[in-house]
């Protein structure tokens, strides 16, 4: 049985004219685009700070890699956001080596299909118009429709336990934004484009063939009100409070923590969730690795190249 997550957008109490990310949010939503448009903001003072990052080297032998400890990156101070330094790698020190060395690779970085596949503006997916051979829909709130509302089967399942650990805890997550197929990423992306610039654009929402969401293996949460969906002040929502805190215990992490963009590429989405695994996800927690490029060793991908 699933929810409908009916009320989880009452767009006309949400957004506010004037503010350019809620501007592209009623666009998007009257361009028939859906909530997947909307994986998108700009940082503000949330107050949070992330974690220290270590980092690891790898070796690749085709699709498989084995990782070891080596020179990783780190951001620098704050930059202001939406400023050059934001996206500027050179401003990006070296982290120490991790204390630890990464779990032996025993998923492909670059296979789509892989759970720890990283897909970044160096990492296209391959193939660019790669389809889950697996969607379906879980079983828990949701907040969209339509392909949206699927995910590849391991994130689903994932994501059922999930949801239901946060409801037993009084916490309600709603499946916000899921699946996007490459079409629908060139018509969320172009939107960004049409109403922010491409600068902009570039900030908040991935081209075409460079989006986690055509993995299958993402999605964005909400917190069946609606309030401050897709916006800095999210992070600060019990539901987005509780996933940062324990979405490792079922395999997930926060994809673009705050304050890393210069790593990810993007600004601080404490709504987008992505399935890596327990075994990844709760390693990255207790050593305090922040990215997926830190942990699996991976370079800062701040831009397209
Ligand atoms: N907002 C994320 C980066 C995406 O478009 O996939
Ligand atoms: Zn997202």
């Amino acid at each position: 049985m699933c929810y409908d997550g009916s009320g989880e957008w009452p767009v006309a109490a949400e957004t506010t004219p004037g503010t350019p990310g809620r501007r592209a949010f009623n666009r998007l939503l009257l361009a028939g685009t859906g909530l997947a448009a909307l994986s998108a903001c700009t940082p503000e003072g949330s107050g949070l700070t992330p974690s220290a990052p270590a980092s690891m080297s790898l070796t690749s032998a085709g699709n498989t890699t084995t990782a070891s400890a080596g020179p990783g990156a780190t951001p620098s101070a704050e930059p202001v956001p939406g400023s050059p330094a934001a996206t500027t790698p050179a401003s990006i020190p070296l982290a120490p080596a991790p204390s630890a060395a990464a779990p032996a690779a025993r998923h492909s970085l670059t296979d789509p299909a892989s759970p720890w596949v990283v897909v970044n503006k160096h990492r296209p997916l391959s193939p660019a118009d790669f389809v889950p051979a697996d969607l379906v829909q879980p079983r828990v709130r949701l907040a969209t429709s339509g392909e949206a509302a699927l995910l590849n089967s391991t994130t689903a399942g994932a994501a059922e336990t999930m949801f239901a650990a946060a409801a037993a805890g009084g916490v309600v997550l709603t499946l916000a934004s899921g699946y996007r197929s490459f079409n629908t990423q060139v018509a969320t992306y172009n939107s960004w484009v049409n109403t922010e610039g491409q600068a902009a654009a570039d900030t908040a929402s991935a081209r075409p063939g460079y989006s986690e969401h055509q993995t299958g293996w993402s999605f964005d949460i909400g917190d069946g009100s609606g309030r401050d969906s897709f916006t800095p002040a999210f992070a600060n929502q019990p539901a987005a409070v509780w996933a940062k805190a324990n979405a490792h215990l079922f395999g997930f992490v926060v994809r673009y923590p705050w304050m890393f963009h210069g790593i990810t590429g993007y600004y601080y989405e404490p709504w987008h969730l992505r399935f890596v695994g327990v075994e990844a996800a709760a390693d990255m927690n207790a050593r305090g690795i922040a990215t997926l490029e830190e942990y699996f060793g991976l370079e800062a991908a701040p831009g397209y190249l």
